[in-house]
């Protein structure tokens, strides 16, 4: 229990200490205006603001309960992630949950690839999420996808369009 208890703690330092990348992940979420990088022209700027998404508000707000239920566990609340570096393999060789908010990679993968592995998890690749195929419903797997990319910020959004995206 006492264990726990230090093993939370150090996670939370691990979010404060990740806090400058993922603030500026999530800062577009809290305020509703998307964050320019300070070198777009005007014109890149205009097509930056309110990037229209593929996904419905109403997604959006069940995603956040499906992912409340069934990832928060290991991604964080606001999937922020809940260990240290995402990148550093833990002790037994496995990687540990990365953020989904933008700050880590998951944007380099297509949808259809994100669906996959919340349908197949990463067991097949030594990994440790476990699947979801038989767990949630199509729409509820689609939603948590909608859930996480709301901390996205516009201009992640557009390089994960540009990577694939939903196409
Ligand atoms: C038991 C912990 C755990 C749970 C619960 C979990 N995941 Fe994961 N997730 C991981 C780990 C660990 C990885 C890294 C790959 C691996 O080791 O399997 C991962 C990877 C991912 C990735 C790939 C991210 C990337 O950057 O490539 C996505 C997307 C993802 N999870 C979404 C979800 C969603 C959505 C849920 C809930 C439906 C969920 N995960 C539940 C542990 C978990």
């Amino acid at each position: 229990m006492n264990f726990k208890t230090v093993k939370i703690f150090l996670t939370l330092f691990g979010i404060i200490s990740l806090a400058n990348c993922t603030d500026q992940a999530t800062a577009s979420q809290t305020d509703g205006v998307s964050v320019l990088p300070s070198n777009a022209s005007s014109e890149e700027a205009s097509e930056q603001v309110g990037v229209k998404r593929w996904n419905s508000v109403e997604q959006v707000a069940l995603g956040r309960e499906v992912f409340t239920q069934n990832c928060a566990v290991c991604h964080g609340a606001q999937a922020q992630g809940i260990v240290g570096d995402w990148r550093e393999k833990l002790d037994d060789g496995s990687f540990p949950p990365p953020p989904l908010n933008g700050s880590a990679h998951a944007w380099h993968h297509p949808q259809e690839v994100l669906l996959r592995v919340i349908d197949y998890g990463g067991e097949a690749m030594g990994g440790k999420m476990p699947a979801f195929i038989d767990v949630l419903e199509q729409d509820e797997k689609l939603a948590a996808v909608a859930y996480f990319q709301s901390f996205w910020t516009d201009e992640i959004y557009q390089q994960w369009m540009q990577m694939g995206g939903t196409n």
